[in-house]
């Protein structure tokens, strides 16, 4: 299967990276992706130069390190030495960035470049760190190599531009339970998402078909978990199932977690982990079966889709293991939120087992759908204790939603339209609209899919925030994040080829207000953008962009 996708993808030319390394650069079009609010272009340059020197106020632990990504993209790529300084004594100043309360937006930021100097505000640092990234698409598209360039001259168009972002959430899912990618490819992915100023990864790193996370209290999640003992070949419908024998698997280590969130963190990127419950948990079950409502044994699943067997949720058991895994995956990951799945939980050994059944008529619950919300109610009550919230798929709406949770509207934007009545925070991630595994174009020559049809166009059309709410209730449309599910994805070229340019129209949409997008003007800036992601050597998809199904 590898092999058959990997020549299928060689033959679609595979970028090797950095290409044109020669000559000096000093024009190039100028393309922003998201675009910003505001830009307004006025004559004449401004050129880095050996005295060239970043002065931050104040100079603090975040801050530098927003300058200090400045000043190692002018250095690898120019070899000039730009020195962040406090400004004390030093007053030959050419980037002058400052935290500045006017600015209104958490996110937002200012920038004013001229002949002599370009000046940078922002109210956190975020909004710089955002600023940066405006300035590194303004930059020539070789500063992404990597490496020096001899005569590469760092100029900047002479321009103003003011920008803020649309919405809080602007994310990029990925599954790493169904194919696993390694560290250096989780930071490129990283990486990527903060050029076009998404600020929120979720990890999706549980699920039937291995456990990914090292968890100290529970090593079996990770010896036995983390392994299936080979892989279904072609696709599910396919039958007889084909599989190919090769055992599959890994982990990250708690290091290398670490590790990935130190790395997001210093690109303003918050990792939102998932930990799948109660379904989606065949991986745990073949560790700790005493955990199922039936006996098993069970194994770690070969095949792809949704399976009966799931968490016990009449047995204390399995409240205290979550606990302990949860409290583990808090202490990894700073952020706010855990993802605690929720989704696709078939309830047939529910209705059939004793303990549920008790736990259903003790708990006065109505129904299975009740059983579900009670378990995830528990959840949420020992994460809120913990300092953390949660967020589930739409799913977590059947039996009465958590008090506190987050929603992630994947079934269409029903979900997320339910939530926000309610009262609770959405974020939409439509699988008609941001499911990057689906077909990006017709699916005759292209590497095998799960399915669907979702062309950049299509992608880029979508508007988070649904007409048929109030403004009050729109209030609650936090942000959009796409996600890739890897059952068909096996290998970094594949999974770049499937991401891009489809998750740029994304952080287009989260970014920038629906009044100022624009297809053509993106299709325009993306076509001056690729000598950029060809630098960085991303795979993107190059073939037909537009909706050639739209009536
Ligand atoms: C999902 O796609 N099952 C959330
Ligand atoms: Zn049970």
């Amino acid at each position: 299967m590898q092999n058959v996708i990997l020549s299928v993808l060689i033959g679609m030319v595979l970028i090797s990276g950095c290409q044109s390394q020669t000559g000096t650069t000093t024009k190039h079009p100028i393309a922003i992706i998201p675009a910003p609010v505001s830009f307004t272009q006025m004559k004449g340059s401004y050129s880095f130069t050996d005295r060239s020197r970043i002065i931050v106020s104040p100079l603090n632990t975040e801050t530098r390190v927003v300058a200090d990504f400045l000043a190692h993209m002018i250095s690898n790529s120019s070899g000039m030495d730009i020195s962040v300084t406090d400004g004390s004594g030093d007053a030959r100043a050419s980037v002058y960035m400052s935290l500045d309360s006017s600015v209104k937006n958490a996110e937002g930021y200012y920038i004013k470049i001229d002949r002599r100097s370009v000046t940078v505000r922002a109210a956190t640092p975020a909004g710089l760190f955002y600023a940066v990234q405006t300035i590194r698409q303004l930059f020539p598209p070789e500063v992404e190599a990597g490496h020096v360039i001899k005569g590469m001259e760092l100029v900047l168009p002479a321009c103003e531009i003011i920008d803020e972002p649309a919405f809080v959430y602007r994310g990029m899912h990925l599954d790493v339970a169904r194919h696993m990618f390694s560290v250096e490819e989780i930071k490129k992915y990283i990486d990527i998402l903060a050029l076009h100023k998404m600020n929120t990864f979720h990890w999706h790193l549980t699920d039937d078909q291995g456990w990914r996370l090292e968890i100290r209290k529970y090593p079996e999640l990770t010896r036995i978990g983390s392994f299936r003992k080979e892989t279904l070949v072609g696709h599910s419908k396919q039958k007889p199932n084909i599989f190919d024998g090769v055992p599959y698997g890994g982990y990250y280590t708690q290091d290398e977690v670490r590790d990935i969130v130190d790395y997001a963190s210093s690109r303003f990127i918050t990792i939102i982990p998932e930990i799948e419950m109660p379904g989606h948990s065949l991986a745990i079950l073949a560790c700790y079966p005493e955990l199922a409502c039936t006996d098993g044994p069970f194994e770690v699943a070969t095949t792809w889709g949704v399976f009966h067997d799931v968490l016990c949720a009449g047995k204390e058991e399995t409240f205290v293991f979550l606990q302990d895994v949860l409290s583990e995956v808090a202490d990894l990951f700073p952020g706010k939120y855990i993802h605690i799945g929720g989704d696709e939980c078939p309830k047939t050994r529910w209705e059939q087992c004793p303990l549920c059944r008790q736990r259903i008529r003790e708990e006065k619950l109505a129904d299975e759908h009740e059983l579900q919300s009670y378990f995830i109610r528990r959840m949420e009550k020992h994460l809120f204790s913990i300092g953390k919230e949660i967020i589930g798929w739409d799913e977590i709406l059947e039996g009465g939603l958590a008090p506190g949770a987050t929603v992630m509207s994947w079934r269409g934007t029903e979900g997320g339209i339910a939530a926000a009545r309610q009262k609770h925070r959405v974020i939409m991630t439509p699988n008609n609209f941001v499911y990057l595994d689906y077909y990006q174009c017709e699916p005759e020559g292209q590497p095998l899919s799960i399915g669907g049809y979702l062309p950049l166009e299509k992608v880029y059309s979508f508007n988070p925030v649904p007409a048929e709410l109030s403004t009050d209730e729109q209030k609650y449309i936090t942000g959009v994040q796409g996600n890739v599910w890897t059952e068909y994805i096996s290998v970094p070229e594949h999974l770049e080829y499937m991401v891009f340019p489809r998750a740029f129209a994304i952080a287009e949409t989260g970014w920038t207000p629906a009044r100022l997008k624009n297809f053509e003007d993106f299709l325009v800036r993306l076509g001056t953008l690729t000598n950029r992601y060809d630098i960085m050597g991303i795979n993107y998809f190059r073939g037909e962009y537009r909706d050639t199904r739209k009536p």
